[in-house]
């Protein structure tokens, strides 16, 4: 079985193309046209390859090599390819053409599966439209209901179900969900978006648990005013309750003594924006994630107090609204074993680790058994244009991802 390392280089450099940011950034909006576009071409892909393409009510893509035995429970494998803004071109796109890439590869080597081996494309694992990470998976595994359609809303007001129907994909959200024992198992391959595979010089990760995410949105409701006829005993300024409010949920991150704790201000908004008024309201989202759930529940109880506490002080409004806070999830000691199987018969050390960043497994974990194999990436750096992993490793991911398939393929 070999991998053709320049067909998926090429085809990670054709997907960069389809983008809304200046090269090497990439941004890719779900539903919006570089994704669109995107979905145009890898679906050409996928029937080039022989699979058969179908798509669900929320665009996510299934691109099944169908088995000896179709009857059968399938293996899944797969990610995503819309990226947050100002990103790389590796993130979740990797997963997705280093999986195509191993169905060909087993295809052309001439493997015959037993249980059909499926690719997906998952809509939307970027919270970055919608405020709410893995979108797709997280239906997939039935953990969204239809009711989503009306409450998720972008920026501009667009409504989930104006936007999914905009970009093509109908029917009713109900269906999403998968039928139990519809996968046998799930593997995603991925960049590690950390550093530890390449400082201790390994090419693997096998994912042993992803860490809990949660977010929440925080609204500050201040008072506007002019910048110069506003004198400061006299201010209820949103932005400096904001300022207060990050600073806490720094602080509250590192209290819990654990490197494991990480939170996060990514977005913040101010209301109206003009450098000569008050800021009158603050929206800003905030991520927590922990491998330990209880501790990153603790933290999360901990900045709605922050919350309260600053809010009083300042006499403004503060309004926290809890947008995810979801379960980490295990790996599967079965699909572990066949990563490990598929890094030892290829001669690769790995080391066996956690996920910290979610990924659509966190969500297959419910209605599969997952597994997890990461490759390096350079300095750790994700979610940035210099996000890079070479040729050579991202070969390595795939070839172990093929292995790893047609093991699990073969029960
Ligand atoms: C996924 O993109 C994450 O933020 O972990
Ligand atoms: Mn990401
Ligand atoms: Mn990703």
């Amino acid at each position: 079985m070999q991998i053709n390392r320049d067909r998926l280089v090429a085809d990670l450099e054709t997907l960069a193309s389809f983008s809304d940011d200046t090269p090497p950034g990439i941004s890719r909006l779900v539903f919006a046209d570089a994704d669109q576009r995107s979905r145009v071409w890898l679906k050409a892909q996928c029937s080039d390859a022989g699979l058969a393409v179908r798509e669900d009510a929320v665009g996510n893509m299934f691109a099944r090599w169908v088995g000896a035995r179709p009857q059968l429970a399938a293996i899944g494998t797969g990610s995503h390819i819309d990226a947050i803004p100002h990103s790389g071109k590796f993130d979740g796109t990797v997963g997705v053409l280093g999986g195509l890439e191993a169905i060909r590869a087993l295809q052309q080597g001439g493997f015959q599966p037993q249980r059909s081996i499926e690719l997906l494309l998952f809509t939307s694992e970027e919270p970055t439209r919608f405020g709410l990470g893995c979108l797709g998976s997280r239906m997939l595994s039935g953990g969204l209901t239809s009711d989503a359609d009306a409450r998720l809303k972008d920026a501009e007001g667009n409504t989930l179900a104006q936007l999914r129907a905009a970009a093509g994909f109908q029917g009713s959200l109900d269906q999403v969900r998968l039928p139990d024992g519809y996968y046998a198992a799930f593997v995603e391959l991925h960049i590690e978006q950390g550093p530890l595979l390449e400082k201790e010089g390994l090419p693997l990760g096998i994912v042993t648990s992803i860490a809990a995410p949660a977010a929440l949105r925080i609204s500050i409701e201040g008072e506007g005013g002019h910048a110069g006829g506003v004198l400061m005993p006299d201010r209820k300024d949103a932005f400096c309750a904001a300022a207060e409010i990050v600073l806490a949920v720094e602080e509250r991150a590192l209290a819990t003594g654990s490197i494991d704790t990480c939170g996060t201000v990514g977005k913040c908004q101010i209301y109206p924006g003009a450098v000569n008024s008050i800021p009158s309201r603050v929206e800003m989202d905030v991520d927590i994630r922990d491998t330990d759930e209880q501790r990153r529940n603790r933290v999360l109880r901990e900045i709605e107090q922050a919350c309260a506490q600053v809010a009083a002080r300042r006499k403004l409004q503060v309004r926290v609204t809890p947008i995810n806070a979801d379960a980490p999830a295990t790996c599967s000691p079965r699909v572990i074993n066949a990563l490990v199987e598929a890094a030892e018969e290829n001669g690769l050390p790995y080391k066996k680790m956690v996920s910290r960043a979610y990924h659509d497994s966190l969500f297959m974990a419910r209605i599969a058994p997952v597994g997890m194999v990461f490759i390096p990436c350079r300095g750790g750096v994700s979610h940035r244009p210099d996000e890079y992993s070479a040729p050579q490793e991202i070969e390595t991911g795939a070839r172990v991802l093929a292995s790893t398939l047609a093991r699990l393929s073969q029960v």
